[in-house]
């Protein structure tokens, strides 16, 4: 089953709440950037955003974690209300400890691949993790164009889930619209991460239908 997923990135950070509530009804879960300004070129939120958010809308939370070294932060995501966690294999030098981590603060874990980081990176760890997140453009900013080359690797890593037959789900990150959403659909993603593509839309409801509905033309 497929889902969507707002990047709240590209929402208006002054209405935060109402952002997220103008979504919650149509959307799976929201989906939360968290960027430290080393392992990408900006930054964005913390912890504090996620347990605000949560106190005010009843919608899971999805953080991809752009933060070097992520498992000193880890506990602070969790305790905040995580409910899925992810972070890059580039930035983590002790990957199984970090997905151990998350899983035993209750949350989903996954491991999300860099454009340029092949899909074999996943090798060691695909057993481990309930998603992998392929970005589909280098992290660190909205609205950016969608990478093309970026379908056979989610292709590549499809097929090594169903070798491995592991309950694992792709999500895609970065360019995601109504154009793009098919062909990853089509190579075996199921959750599709869209911030401009939903927030720059006067109209969250539609924008999201499109999404959805986007699969079937
Ligand atoms: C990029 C972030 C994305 C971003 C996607 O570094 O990880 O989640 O918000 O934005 P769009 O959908 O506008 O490409
Ligand atoms: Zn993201």
């Amino acid at each position: 089953m497929m889902k969507i997923l707002p990047s709240i990135l590209s929402a208006d950070f002054a209405h935060l709440a109402e952002e997220v509530l103008d979504v919650a009804h149509d959307a799976d879960l929201i989906h939360v950037d968290v960027m430290d300004g080393h392992f990408v070129p900006n930054l964005s939120m913390g912890a504090g955003v996620i347990k605000a958010l949560k106190r005010e809308v009843a919608i899971a939370q999805d953080v991809h974690l752009m933060v070097e070294e992520p498992i000193p932060l880890l506990p602070q995501f969790l305790d905040a209300g995580a409910d899925m966690v992810s972070i890059h294999v580039e930035a983590c030098r002790h990957l199984h400890r970090a997905v151990q981590i998350i899983r035993d603060g209750g949350a989903k874990a996954g491991v999300v691949l860099n454009p340029s980081t092949p899909a074999s990176a996943l090798e060691a760890i695909i057993k481990d993790v309930d998603y992998v997140l392929v970005m589909t453009v280098d992290p660190g900013f909205g609205g950016q164009r969608f990478l093309p080359s970026m379908l056979d690797k989610i292709k590549a890593v499809r097929s090594m889930i169903n070798t491995l037959k592991c309950p694992v789900a792709i999500e895609v990150d970065g360019g995601i619209n109504e154009h793009t959403l098919p062909l990853c659909y089509a190579a075996g993603a199921s959750l599709f991460v869209a911030g401009s593509g939903i927030f720059s839309s006067a109209d969250r409801h539609t924008a999201i239908e499109r999404l959805k509905r986007s699969i079937f033309k």
